[in-house]
């Protein structure tokens, strides 16, 4: 076992052992390869530089409370890569080969797998990119598929702490884009500067809104954003959200507890009617907001008034994170151990 301070351990990149490579030539995918080096080389014409044809996925495994080694949903970052792989015109690999190389990814790298009741977890990366040398704006025909890990704490420095939030109306620099239903690095490259600013004035993330009528909420920093109302778990639907493997998750649990799910568009003015509101993603499971602030019309809604999450969204937390850590019986078949 590596020798980390699992229960301080923030969320960043560290070497780890070892990470898993595919590459796809001459119209065909190759053997999974086992790699010791962090580096990549490649032509300096590489698509993935110049047009950013490129794509990431962000999934994570747990210590179990029984000692097992638990990755969650993998399947389902493998249909998203191919999503996003479709969008920019890239290959993508088919979903045995996605599942297969980040099990052995994780598998070459236990000894990085934080121990079960540290709160930390393995964060897996698998990276898709075009590799192929081209100048004229044209999809490679050679890829690299890639899966690195590394272990990570809390998102946000708060943990499960409710955290505040400021409403971001310059949609030029927002993440989505238009583009937010794939996940690809350009999205993420232009939040950079919103964050930044958001970080300065002491903010954990941002709100952004709809590009056309800045009327509607659209995701919350790199995580999708959800509210509770009554019996009724509400989370905006728009195309420019990345469609959010654990809200997916999330609003299954909210029916199994018995909450009604409101999947529609979401006003920016209908936050003062809402009881809870959060966001969730695999890096940031589930966040409870404390408050969210729009300076333009110099508003602030606030929410855990006590400085705690509401009821509803810590019952969600701990069904997820049980299910996660094996504490619970996985139902709903998300888990795969290794
Ligand atoms: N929204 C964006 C823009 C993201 O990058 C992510 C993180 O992957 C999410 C939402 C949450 O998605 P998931 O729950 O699949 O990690
Ligand atoms: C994730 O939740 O996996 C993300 O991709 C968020 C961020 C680290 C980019």
């Amino acid at each position: 076992m590596e020798n980390f301070d699992w229960k301080n351990l923030g969320f960043g990149y560290h070497d780890t052992d070892y990470n898993v490579r595919c590459c796809y030539r001459d119209g065909k995918w190759g053997e999974l390869e086992t790699h010791t080096d962090p580096n990549v080389t490649m032509s300096m014409a590489a698509t993935c530089l110049h047009y950013g044809q490129e794509s990431f996925e962000g999934l994570k495994a747990f210590t179990g409370k029984s000692g097992d080694i638990r990755i969650f949903r993998p399947d389902e970052n493998a249909k998203r890569m191919q999503r996003s792989a479709e969008y920019i015109r890239m290959v993508a690999p088919p979903t045995d080969l996605f599942v297969e190389a980040v099990k052995k990814a994780v598998d070459l790298n236990r000894r990085f797998v934080p121990p079960y009741g540290t709160g930390a977890s393995l964060y897996i990366r698998p990276l898709l990119i075009g590799t192929g040398a081209q100048v004229g704006v044209n999809p490679s025909n050679e890829y690299l598929f890639l899966v690195f890990v590394t272990p990570v704490g809390p998102y946000f420095k708060s943990g499960f702490g409710p955290i505040d939030v400021i409403v971001d109306r310059d949609h030029d620099r927002a993440a989505p884009l238009g583009t937010g239903h794939v996940k690809v690095g350009g999205n993420y490259a232009a939040s950079l500067e919103s964050n930044h600013l958001a970080h300065k004035k002491g903010f954990s993330t941002v709100l952004f809104l709809d590009a056309a009528e800045r009327k509607y909420i659209d995701e919350c920093g790199a995580a999708n954003f959800f509210a509770i109302r009554g019996n009724s778990y509400i989370t905006p639907v728009s195309h420019s959200i990345l469609p959010s493997i654990t809200n997916l998750s999330i609003q299954q649990l909210a029916l199994d507890m018995g909450l009604a799910i409101e999947a529609r568009r979401v006003e920016l003015a209908e936050l003062p009617s809402f009881d809870e509101c959060g966001n969730c993603g695999t890096a940031a499971v589930l966040t409870p907001i404390a408050r969210i602030v729009d300076e333009t019309n110099n508003k602030v809604y606030e929410f855990a008034k006590d400085g705690k999450a509401g009821k509803i969204t810590t019952q969600l937390y701990e069904k997820y994170r049980a299910i996660q850590l094996g504490e619970a019986p996985d139902i709903h078949h998300w888990i795969v151990t290794i």
